[in-house]
């Protein structure tokens, strides 16, 4: 295994005998095979890159791998919905608490102790978009990026409360530059650009699903994959942002996906029940639409409010009723939380990477022919932490119940297929018809067939549009709202009226 031409080679002899006896040790040797056709750069990167990764630990979870596979088994006895909810409103009283939360979240914005956190590492290989997918037109008109539709809501917020919420960007290698190079040639959306942050997170190396050997991207590289969203809380301490946070007296992180263009970043609603419970991680739930759906479940477990990834749930439980035929296991996670700032230093502190958990994925790779293999079959394990293991660990959680139709449209597959509705054309659909809808809750007449699209710098819900759009306004054609006249469409600014002169295009 080990070539000759290898003595004697640059970078440091010592460093790379140290290397190559620790692969040998864990059965990785293979990952030298092309030393000596690598140049003096590609040796020292693919030496580095050995050098980052914990055997020990890789050795652990594929072992967990073997034994278990991919899914945990979940026992059915021991799962229940989750008790305590903040459902949506529907007495008065309810009503009364819901605009409580909505000033208390005001006042959080107001006084400058709300981020927001993106997180934006994903490789998204189910939407087969070569960019990140923050880069994903997803305007029904204007065909506006999501990082765009996110970034103008920050900024709307910021700008009516009066401070600024500072967005933190999480990236991976494979999101990174792209991402950064994007909001740079945008002028950060109109956000000012100290308080836009990048950070990355962290990488694991993938294994062959059979053997657990590490796979080779390239002759230079091994294959890694990010680890998961769950890997911000170690990638927030790495980076130094909890403490710039801390710097900042922000104290509340809202988080979200980057691929459900419906979200309202930075809700107030959201954020005031937070505060008003002291939770220390808050969670949106929307009712799952079929048991299938792959979407995390809310449950209770030994006392403990939990999400399970849908892989873990197994069918029978998924598919469970209750007397009225709704699913006993009902409440999905959209992906939407608030984190207090001193639960994620906690955790920090505590060294909790969070648990990994092993998907079966197909992932192309160099044989040891040093042909490049792209397999039609799931070959290779990629290690990831979810985010929502966060929740056992936290002392108070609040979930509150969301509307589902407004809230969470996401973007997963590039075409409709037997496993997921979730495409982006589904996902335009649903932007449009929600803006219709504020269109006709200030009185404007809009038919269905009308495509909408409002701008967050013009409205951020129904009630901003009152003295923008006149009631009895009409539309036929496509409607798009921005803040300049000229970037409109079907609507007259003069008249303020849908369906103006400069309604074409
Ligand atoms: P998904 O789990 O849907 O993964 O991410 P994905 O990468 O977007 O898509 P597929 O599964 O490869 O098709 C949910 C959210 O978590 C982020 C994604 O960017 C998305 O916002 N994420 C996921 C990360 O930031 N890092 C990761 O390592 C994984």
């Amino acid at each position: 295994m080990i070539d000759e031409s290898r003595s004697g080679v640059s970078p440091d002899e010592g460093a790379f005998r140290q290397v190559e006896a620790r692969l040998h040790r864990y059965g990785q040797g293979h990952v030298l095979r092309w030393w000596s056709e690598l140049g003096e750069e590609q040796r020292r990167s693919l030496l580095g890159q050995i050098q980052r990764i914990d055997f020990d630990q890789l050795l652990q979870l594929y072992k967990a791998y073997s034994r278990r596979g991919e899914t945990a088994s979940t026992a059915a006895d021991d799962v229940r919905p989750p008790s305590s909810i903040i459902g949506l409103p529907r007495g008065r009283s309810e009503q009364a608490e819901w605009d409580r939360a909505v000033r208390r979240g005001w006042e959080l914005l107001e006084a400058g102790r709300v981020a927001a956190v993106v997180v934006a590492g994903g490789q998204g290989t189910r939407l087969k978009f070569r960019h990140p997918k923050g880069l994903f037109p997803i305007g029904p008109v204007s065909g506006c990026s999501l990082f765009q539709l996110f970034a103008e809501q920050v900024l709307a917020r910021s700008r009516r409360a009066g401070r600024p919420i500072p967005y933190l960007i999480m990236t991976s290698e494979a999101t990174h530059e792209e991402t950064v190079q994007f909001f740079e040639s945008h002028d950060f959306f109109g956000l000012l650009r100290d308080n836009v942050r990048f950070f990355r997170q962290g990488q694991m190396p993938v294994v062959d699903a059979a053997t657990g050997r590490l796979l080779l991207e390239s002759k230079d590289r091994i294959a890694t994959s990010p680890d998961g969203h769950g890997g911000l809380i170690a990638a927030l301490a790495r980076s130094g942002l909890l403490d710039w946070l801390a710097q900042h007296g922000i104290d509340l992180l809202f988080y979200h996906h980057v691929d459900n263009p419906c979200v309202k970043v930075c809700d107030p609603t959201f954020l005031g029940f937070h505060a008003m419970h002291d939770a220390e991680m808050s969670l949106k739930v929307v009712e799952k639409a079929y048991p299938e759906e792959k979407m995390g479940v809310v449950v209770e477990r030994d006392g403990k409010t939990q999400i399970i990834e849908y892989i873990d749930l197994p069918p029978e439980m998924a598919g469970e009723r209750d007397d009225r035929g709704r699913l006993r296991l009902w409440a999905g996670s959209p992906g939407i939380h608030v984190f207090s700032r001193f639960f994620l230093e906690r955790l920090a502190r505590q060294g909790h990477g969070l648990p990994f958990h092993a998907a079966l994925k197909t992932v192309a790779y160099v044989d040891e022919r040093g042909r490049r293999v792209e397999p039609a079959e799931p070959n290779a394990v990629k290690f990831e932490r979810f985010i929502f293991d966060a929740l056992p660990l936290a002392e108070r959680v609040v979930v509150v119940e969301t509307d589902r139709g407004q809230e969470f449209h996401p973007i997963k597959n590039c075409k409709q297929d037997d496993t997921t509705p979730d495409t982006p054309e589904a996902a335009r659909e649903a932007l449009s018809t929600n803006w219709r809808r504020w269109l006709l809750a200030v009185g404007a007449q809009c038919e269905d067939v009308v495509t909408v699209e409002i701008s967050p710098l013009v409205a951020l819900e129904p009630e901003d549009l009152r003295g923008i759009v006149q009631p009895g306004a009409t539309c036929s054609e496509a409607l798009l709202l921005r803040p300049d006249p000229a970037e409109c469409r079907g609507f007259d600014h003069r008249s303020s009226e849908p369906g103006g002169r400069q309604g074409r295009g």
